[in-house]
């Protein structure tokens, strides 16, 4: 196992403190989640079960025996653990390298608390080095990308990949992100625009960040 992998993993195995007896737990998507899944196993019979941010993590969970949840159905829920590409001092976030960042906005929404696992070199201090995902609808794609260039991003269709909504991503590079509430909001407005990678608005409360010495709480 990488070094990087020991710290994912330590990470993700401290964030099953968080995860309440009884209740249904927020997945989000990823090779960092995915440990968690593993993790999460061992739980298995003291939660009621999870809601998944993408078919990937469903299928690791059930695999797991670990029931998943429709959220619509779902109810309150207390915990969504998540990954992250890029995560700054105040929580906000970059997501959506894997293409799950609509489920996950979804879900980070929806949760009363978001802890987000990574290992440390995820900590930036300004957004925008890791080329920002937005889901677009594929009609859309050109326009969109036209839109995302007069506000100073360079956009480059992730060719070959459809998400789970059956939707296409424009990676936007070269982005210094002074402001991440403004540019969320901007790119929420642009037609066509399902969602963006950005997590300023509604950000971790709590980050694990493994490093070699162990993980580090930032809240
Ligand atoms: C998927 C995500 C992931 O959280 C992000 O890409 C981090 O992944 P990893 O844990 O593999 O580094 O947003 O859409």
């Amino acid at each position: 196992m990488s070094n990087s992998d020991v710290m994912k993993k330590a990470a993700a195995e401290a964030a099953l403190e968080y995860v309440e007896d009884g209740t249904i737990v927020g997945v989000g998507t990823g090779s960092t989640v995915n440990y968690f899944i593993d993790a999460l196993a061992a739980k298995r019979d003291d939660i009621e079960g999870a809601v998944s941010s993408s078919e990937a993590s469903t299928e690791r969970l059930k695999q797991h025996g670990i029931p998943v949840f429709d959220l619509n159905g779902a109810g309150p829920i207390p915990v969504y653990i998540d990954g992250a590409d890029e995560i700054n001092e105040f929580g906000q976030m970059i997501k959506g390298g894997g293409a799950a960042l609509t489920r996950e906005k979804i879900i980070a929404a929806v949760a009363e608390k978001y802890v987000c696992i990574a290992d440390h070199s995820k900590l930036v201090g300004v957004l925008g080095s890791f080329p920002l995902p937005v889901e677009v609808i594929p009609m859309a794609r050109s326009y969109v990308a036209r839109e995302i260039v007069k506000l100073g991003g360079d956009p480059v269709w992730r060719q070959g990949v459809t998400t789970d909504n059956g939707n296409w991503i424009l990676d936007v590079h070269n982005l210094e992100i002074m402001k991440p509430m403004e540019l969320e909001q901007s790119l929420n407005n642009i037609v066509g625009v399902v969602t963006n990678g950005l997590f300023a608005r509604r950000g971790a409360n709590i980050a694990l960040l493994g490093a070699n010495d162990g993980v580090q709480k930032h809240q």
